[in-house]
């Protein structure tokens, strides 16, 4: 049997676990996981919940308390759930196209956009680029206007000295399986802001808290995550995973309270998070330094102040059916890649514009391959994948 090498890892270990036990007994380990995130991203509150998107949605309608604006800009190309979060917010989801530098929102464009409707701008760090233009477009944007960092696929990524989730006035960050902190589920939202801080602790305080059976089954699901992060056991049990993958559109999510157990598991794991990023950095250069002179692809644009914790290496393929062929080539050699979402939000969600509208996210959306980079990525993987994309006829 073909060892198979899955998307997304981390490496999780018996002493993890272990101590991941310790949630259980302990009442101080959401002080202790928001003491710790806290000071790395370099922001005064933390507030947990259940999973990044009703991180989302709550600082949402945290913002919403502070203006009667209903707007809400939106990447062309991010994840679906964001669209339903924002309509379920009572606001209004306008998309801006994205640029195929970074693949992440076109700053010029964005700036243009801002009406007297606009309530927030929210940059996604997606695949765990940080939105290079971050700064200029923050300091561009009038004070009115709230800046929104989505950092769910980009914790430990950095602009200059500076974490993805520290340039605006909220960041929210997701724990969940496939994230770069995979603590078993949950989400964080991050404000310096006093005012904001107290709005979005109102509501997380009256959020339902789950109960331990919820938590015991969370601890369960943790330890299989363990072990299918292993190349090893991801293979033998492939057929069985295979059928829990979720490519459909969310149409709602639960938002609830976040869990001591979740938060120990985010301390445990994040003794090896700066490590992991680091890893996931050199894997990504590898792979871009070794296919810079290829043709008939696009690879995220690096510069010398961005220091990416990519979550996947996104690249995109000129060519569909060379797209086609590599995927195919890639599964065949038993290397999990992933398309990731298969369409631009216009062409998902009814939101009043026409398929044609922001040309550069439909292009991407057809033609991206997300690429395993995470820490459990070996050198031969890398070499294979690399002599995979480099033999391909164009
Ligand atoms: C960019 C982005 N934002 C938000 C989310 C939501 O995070 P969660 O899965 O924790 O709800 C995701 C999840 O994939 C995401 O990719």
């Amino acid at each position: 049997m073909m060892k198979k090498m899955p998307v997304i890892g981390y490496r999780i270990t018996m002493s993890d676990l272990l101590s991941g036990l310790k949630g259980f007994f302990s009442s101080s380990s959401k002080d202790e996981f928001r003491g710790i995130l806290s000071k790395f991203i370099k922001s005064r509150h933390v507030c947990f919940t259940n999973s990044g998107i009703s991180a989302f949605y709550i600082a949402l309608l945290a913002l919403k308390k502070r203006s009667s604006r209903k707007e809400v800009i939106l990447p062309a190309y991010t994840s679906p759930s964001l669209v339903v979060a924002v309509n379920k917010a009572g606001l209004k989801p306008v998309l801006c196209d994205i640029s195929l530098e970074d693949f992440n929102m076109d700053a010029d464009a964005l700036l243009k956009m801002i009406s007297s409707e606009t309530l927030c701008v929210v940059c996604v760090h997606m695949f765990g680029m940080p939105a290079r233009n971050i700064e200029q477009i923050k300091h561009n944007l009038p004070e009115d206007i709230f800046l929104l960092e989505d950092c769910a696929q980009a914790m430990g990524s950095k602009i200059g000295d500076r974490l993805a989730g520290s340039f605006g006035d909220l960041a929210v960050f997701s724990f969940n399986r496939g994230k770069n902190l995979p603590a078993y589920g949950g989400g964080g939202i991050f404000t310096s802001s006093g005012e904001l801080a107290s709005e979005i602790e109102d509501i997380v305080n009256e959020l339902r808290a789950p109960g331990l059976i919820y938590e015991i089954s969370l601890f369960l699901k943790f330890i299989c995550l363990s072990i299918v992060f292993r190349p090893v056991f991801y293979s033998l049990l492939y057929p069985f995973i295979s059928h829990f993958k979720e490519d459909k559109v969310p149409t709602d999510f639960s938002v609830e309270g976040y869990t001591s157990l979740q938060a120990r598991l985010g301390t445990v794991l994040f003794k090896r998070f700066s490590e992991s990023c680091m890893k996931r950095y050199e894997n990504a250069l590898t792979l871009i330094h070794g296919l810079r002179n290829t043709k008939g692809i696009i690879l995220p644009e690096m510069q010398d102040n961005l220091i990416p914790a990519f979550n996947r290496l996104p690249i995109v393929f000129k060519n569909i059916e060379l797209r086609e062929k590599v995927e195919k080539e890639f599964i065949k050699n038993g290397i999990e890649v992933s398309r990731l979402y298969f369409k631009p939000l216009h062409h998902i969600f009814d939101l009043g514009y026409d398929k044609e509208e922001f040309p550069n996210a439909v292009y991407l959306a057809e033609r991206l391959l997300t690429l395993p980079i995470h820490p459990m990525v070996d050198e031969g993987t890398l070499k294979k994948m690399l002599d995979l994309i480099r033999g391909m006829p164009e």
